[in-house]
């Protein structure tokens, strides 16, 4: 089974969390009474997309396109069944230029759990703001203050075997780490053409086995496309038993159906394109 269709089927634990964050960011919207359109950004496998967020908007919705970095999650999205009105493409939100028939396209931009993988986020804010329609405006989710992911490959970039993949994060240190997180949102969404309408944290707990929350980061793994196929099997080795590491869990066969209670501190973020 591919990663992406891994994750499809088996990484649910989280929706509960997402649920509850999508509901209070979606009810503070004045929706309008006219038709509307929708980009979310990150769809993964399209999950939360399908099951949380369209149930959560008003049913007069006119598009809601998905975009995600990964051919191979927008392959498993265009195989679910769907509304016609949803539509899937492959494309980075960090791009350095979107295509034009999405410039000022959209009235409103969703993301969860992907804007703490943008390498340059105020480029992703870029864009997004050139996604918008004038006043448009952004729900998202992410995390703050650490990105599991990013942390293992910094630790990955200390074995030689994968420096060469993992280089680029040798020096990586997590956004919004200052002890008021909400503030340096803030000044950085003013800096990138957005005001900040609400925006709020989120601690509760996530409970799975242990071997769903490696899948999860498994199926976001960035660089494993990369690895010479000879060596793809030491690689997820390492990067499991990393993984694990900096998540405080442990990948040994025995432990995998553990069940596990972990934190991933959230920003949740309702934001106004600047006329
Ligand atoms: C943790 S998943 C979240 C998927 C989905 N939003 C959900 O909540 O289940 C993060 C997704 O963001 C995508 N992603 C990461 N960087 C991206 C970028 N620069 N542009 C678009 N998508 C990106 C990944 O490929 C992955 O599918």
């Amino acid at each position: 089974m591919s990663k992406a269709l891994n994750h499809f089927k088996n990484v649910t634990f989280q929706l509960p969390n997402v649920e509850k964050m999508y509901s209070q960011l979606l009810g503070g919207i004045d929706w309008p009474k006219n038709p509307f359109t929708v980009m979310d950004v990150g769809c993964g496998s399209g999950r939360v997309l399908l099951q949380i967020l369209e149930p959560l908007l008003p049913p007069h919705y006119e598009e809601i396109v998905g975009i995600d970095i990964s051919e191979e999650m927008i392959s498993v999205c265009k195989t679910l069944k769907t509304d016609p009105r949803i539509s899937f493409v492959s494309m980075d939100i960090e791009q350095e230029v979107i295509p034009k028939k999405f410039h000022n396209r959209f009235n409103y931009i969703s993301s969860c759990f992907v804007l703490h993988y943008a390498k340059d986020l105020g480029k992703a804010l870029f864009n997004c703001n050139q996604l918008l329609k004038v006043n448009g405006e952004m729900v998202l989710i992410f995390l703050y203050g650490s990105n599991p992911l990013f942390e293992a490959y910094k630790q990955m970039s200390t074995i030689a075997e994968w420096k060469p993949y993992t280089k680029q994060f040798e020096n990586y240190v997590p956004e919004f780490i200052s002890k008021d997180p909400l503030q340096e949102l803030k000044m950085k969404f003013n800096e990138s053409g957005f005001e900040v309408l609400w925006s709020g944290l989120n601690h509760d707990p996530y409970e799975s086995e242990v071997e769903n929350f490696l899948a999860l980061f498994n199926a976001m793994d960035l660089i494993y496309h990369r690895i010479p196929e000879d060596k793809k099997r030491k690689y997820e080795e390492d990067f499991s038993r990393i993984m694990a590491d900096v998540l405080g869990l442990s990948a040994e066969k025995q432990d995998l159906n553990k069940n596990v209670m972990k934190y991933f501190p959230t920003i949740m973020v309702h934001a106004k394109k600047r006329s």
